[in-house]
């Protein structure tokens, strides 16, 4: 089965028109589409020699890691736009460290309307959409509500820099969450499954300065429709394209982590 079919086909809470737009582009062209939709996706229509670029609800745009690796710029206008990390947990993949998944998010003149994470090697497909709730295989989720930090679990990326200054300010991020007595830190190498754990209760909160907009989008509507808060470390609104984020179950959670993390620069998406 084609990956889109896998992620979308059985999404909890998604529309038969949201679907028809993947169908409608498969439609199109679907060899150009298969081919191109998960390694080129900026360039997903415009390789297409047989056909003209599709228009109405077809026209969608793309935001994805593999086009950005390769020069496309990530800019997040007021169009549709699909925002995707094809494989999310890379080391991991590499590795063969089972902790690896497919992330979807959908953006409507800015706004986050619905997501979907595959969790590759558990089958466990997590999907949200914007006012009608969060679900992991059928079942509702909900954040764990917890507000105290001495009893929180707190994930956490390293993010890719590895230069001493950040690898200083990274570790010692981790240390004051540990001096504030946060109950445990873990690493798990995917931070959108990592904010999946955060939204179905398995963990209270998350936090990582260097994740990108595809590392984000689809975690973020389905952490919302959880019931938890998706904020900037410098506890003001999220910024999609800032490349940090505080999330947990809840806002008391949200603002104490914000308030113990020294920011480390890693640019805006929007901006390389
Ligand atoms: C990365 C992983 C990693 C996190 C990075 C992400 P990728 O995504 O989630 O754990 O530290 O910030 O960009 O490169 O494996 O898709």
């Amino acid at each position: 089965m084609h990956r889109t079919d896998v992620c979308l086909a059985p999404a909890q809470g998604l529309t038969l028109s949201e679907l028809g737009t993947v169908q409608e582009c498969q439609k199109h062209c679907p060899e150009c589409f298969r081919s191109s939709l998960f390694f080129d996706p900026e360039n997903a229509f415009g390789r297409c020699k047989q056909r003209p670029a599709p228009q109405g609800p077809a026209c969608r745009r793309f935001i994805a890691e593999e086009a950005a690796a390769s020069g496309a710029k990530c800019v997040l206008t007021h169009s549709p736009t699909w925002i995707i990390d094809p494989i999310d947990g890379t080391c991991n993949f590499v590795h063969r460290f089972p902790t690896v998944a497919v992330s979807i998010g959908f953006a409507v003149r800015q706004e986050l309307e619905f997501g979907v994470i595959y969790h590759c090697t558990e089958e466990r497909l997590y999907t949200g959409r914007r006012g009608r709730g969060a679900f992991c295989n059928g079942q509702r989720l909900r954040v764990s509500g917890e507000t105290d930090l001495s009893k929180a679990l707190v994930l956490t990326e390293i993010g890719p820099k590895r230069d001493p200054a950040t690898l200083k300010l990274f570790l010692s991020n981790m240390e004051r969450l540990l001096h504030a007595k946060a109950h445990g830190v873990r690493v798990i190498g995917s931070s959108t499954l990592a904010l999946c754990h955060l939204a179905s209760g398995a963990a209270d909160a998350y936090y990582q300065f260097g994740l990108h907009c595809w590392d984000l989008a689809a975690a973020t509507v389905i952490i919302r429709e959880a019931g938890g808060i998706v904020i900037d470390t410098s506890g003001g609104p999220l910024d999609l394209m800032a490349c940090r984020v505080v999330a947990a179950s809840t806002r008391e959670m949200a603002m104490l982590i914000a308030q113990a993390l020294q920011t480390i620069n890693y640019g805006r998406d929007d901006e390389k």
